[in-house]
């Protein structure tokens, strides 16, 4: 049977971690501030903000909750973004995807100023990331990173294979592996003979949004299988984009759906927001 990557608990030590050097910033007079834009009232949506809005509290972040209502316009959720843009209280500023229709998303992320960006969304995070220099890193991607330092799993020199290449979670993840120095494959829904390249790899994370999707046949022997998707199977359970019982059989490592990927992306925006008081301050 292989080796199981516990989120949940590696998740918690994070937190853990956080926590102390937040309450050593706040002996030190310095306070972080995270505010939370949700626009609408999408169910899934407000359990994460709900979710985040938690995890700062348990960290001894500030937290300001915006709650806009469905019909708010573009212009007015920009004026927001500008004004948290301005305010020296404000360290972090997330705006909870998707958005409704109306409003660009796009323009809304690239509003956020750069040093307050906890997602890691702008085109200039993500630039940096790109070209290897400081700034925030989108937190599903860094979350896995950090799932596999903190397994003790070696990953340069290695061939990964990502499947899915989205802004969120495909491509950040990509360049992280190769900043790791790992041999990166990015696979997508156009990729020739998926299972013969998702084979290939040492380190297989999979991003494709398809319930148990990734059977026994896309996996190497011994390989470290990462799961990104989150769904509802045919019995109401929550399962992940890979077949877990099956791919289990043949892997060497396997992230559980609930418990693997996660709970990873909370803890690295509770990082981030850290991250955002500035190096002088922490
Ligand atoms: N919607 C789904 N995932 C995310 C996320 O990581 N950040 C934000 N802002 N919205 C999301």
């Amino acid at each position: 049977m292989p080796q199981i990557i516990d989120g949940k608990a590696i998740s918690a030590r994070i937190k853990e971690e956080l926590k102390e050097k937040v309450s050593d910033m706040k002996a030190e007079g310095t306070q972080v501030t995270l505010a939370v834009i949700q626009v609408g009232n999408d169910p899934a949506s407000s359990v994460y903000v709900g979710n985040k809005k938690k995890a700062c509290e348990y960290i001894g972040i500030r937290s300001l909750a915006y709650e806009l209502p469905e019909e708010t316009g573009e212009d007015e959720l920009l004026s927001l973004i500008e004004e948290l843009n301005e305010r020296e209280d404000v360290n972090g500023i997330l705006v909870q995807l998707p958005l409704p229709v109306n409003i660009d998303e796009d323009k809304v992320i690239a509003a956020i100023r750069p040093d307050k960006d906890v997602d890691g969304f702008h085109p200039q995070s993500v630039g940096s990331l790109c070209i290897g220099q400081p700034g925030f890193v989108s937190c599903t991607p860094a979350g896995i990173i950090q799932l596999l330092k903190r397994s003790g799993i070696e990953i340069a020199g290695k061939e990964c294979v990502v499947i899915g290449r989205s802004n969120i979670v495909g491509k950040p993840m990509a360049l992280l592996m190769l900043r790791e120095n790992a041999t990166v494959t990015v696979a997508h829904s156009r990729t020739k003979n998926l299972k013969e390249v998702a084979k290939r790899a040492d380190i297989l994370i999979v991003a494709v949004g398809k319930p148990k999707m990734i059977t026994r046949e896309y996996v190497k022997e011994g390989a470290v299988v990462i799961d990104v998707g989150i769904h509802r199977d045919e019995h109401n359970k929550l399962c992940g984009d890979v077949d877990y019982e099956d791919v289990a059989e043949v892997c060497g490592w396997i992230t559980p759906v609930p418990g693997g990927v996660g709970p990873m992306t909370i803890a690295m925006l509770m990082n981030n927001c850290v991250e955002s008081v500035g190096p002088e301050a922490r």
